[in-house]
């Protein structure tokens, strides 16, 4: 394939890109033809460098239900964990197979995999983004409450990948952002500046959470951080959205957690497992929402 396009970024589409791509994955859950298998014969690598069980099912998953299917590639089990340079391993992956989606400890990493790759590379989390989660929540927002253009969504916790990826996404999708995270936890300034008046920074949750449309959090220690968790807990402890942080939000606001959550720590279990709370449906249109991402990549027009 001649320069194809990669999903390592969200803001590698354009926003109306994007919202085909919204309106694709509700079409694909409305109606599934089990006939409709566009991707058959085609094959998706799928290199993991950390743990995963959404992301790893639903590209599984959806590569199946196309017609195709999809190699689990771990670095313990390939060249790559044992220093196999990253642009020979882009070059000859992507001799073999259609496209390569990649979950890996630095964003650098799939970066340098889309420029030596000649077929479509997807990001599927790294330390600095996580693109395809903000697929499936603006599609369930889309779901329940109809276009999120002109919006508040709240975000309070980390500013980590999740943050960064939905600071982009207020941008693609033009709402308001606010982000309450504790000193020193804020996301990448040059992603919030990026984002100009998309982004509004708060130093406290109940401020952030104020008037929101949708409050979104996600966990305080994230992959690799591991050994942070305890020095963690403590920066974090006023940042949990909870009933009363939610009491501040809008009264029909949605409460999104792109999951594993730990329940007693970022959220309450109240919240998460209340009735503004949409995690289930969030997590099921990771499915849904990266067909429509791989009919859009590799379907060979
Ligand atoms: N939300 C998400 O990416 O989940 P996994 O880590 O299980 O893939
Ligand atoms: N921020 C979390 C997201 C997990 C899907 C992590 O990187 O571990």
């Amino acid at each position: 394939m001649k320069n194809p396009r990669h999903f390592v970024s969200l803001l590698d589409f354009s926003g109306d890109e994007l919202r085909g791509l919204i309106a694709r994955a509700i079409a694909l859950k409305q109606h599934r033809d089990v006939n409709y298998q566009p991707l058959k014969g085609q094959i998706l690598a799928m290199i993991f460098e950390k743990s995963s069980t959404r992301t790893r099912i639903s590209f599984e998953a959806g590569m199946a239900h196309f017609g195709g299917s999809a190699l689990f590639l771990s670095p313990r089990d390939t060249q790559l964990g044992r220093g196999e340079p990253l642009h020979d391993s882009a070059k000859v992956i992507s001799s073999m197979v259609d496209g390569i989606m990649l979950r890996t400890d630095r964003h650098d990493t799939v970066v340098t995999f889309a420029e030596h790759s000649s077929v479509p590379v997807i990001n599927g989390l790294t330390d600095q983004e996580h693109p395809c989660q903000l697929l499936a929540d603006m599609q369930t927002y889309f779901e329940v409450r109809g276009d999120i253009r002109g919006k508040t969504v709240a975000w309070i916790g980390d500013g980590n990948n999740m943050c960064h990826s939905y600071i982009h996404a207020a941008s693609a999708f033009d709402f308001t952002l606010h982000i309450a995270s504790p000193e020193g936890y804020a996301p990448q300034a040059a992603i919030v500046a990026a984002a100009g008046g998309h982004v509004q920074c708060f130093d406290n949750a109940t401020a952030a959470a104020a008037g929101a449309d949708l409050v979104v959090t996600d966990v305080w220690a994230s992959m690799g951080q591991e050994q942070e968790q305890q020095q963690r807990v403590i920066a974090f402890k006023d940042y949990q959205v909870n009933a009363a942080v939610m009491s501040r939000a809008k009264a029909d606001a949605l409460f999104m957690h792109c999951l594993p959550a730990h329940r007693g720590e970022e959220v309450s279990a109240e919240v998460i497992d209340g009735p503004q709370s949409v995690v289930f449906q969030e997590a099921e249109n990771r499915l849904h929402a990266q067909k429509a991402l791989l009919e859009f990549l590799l379907c060979k027009k």
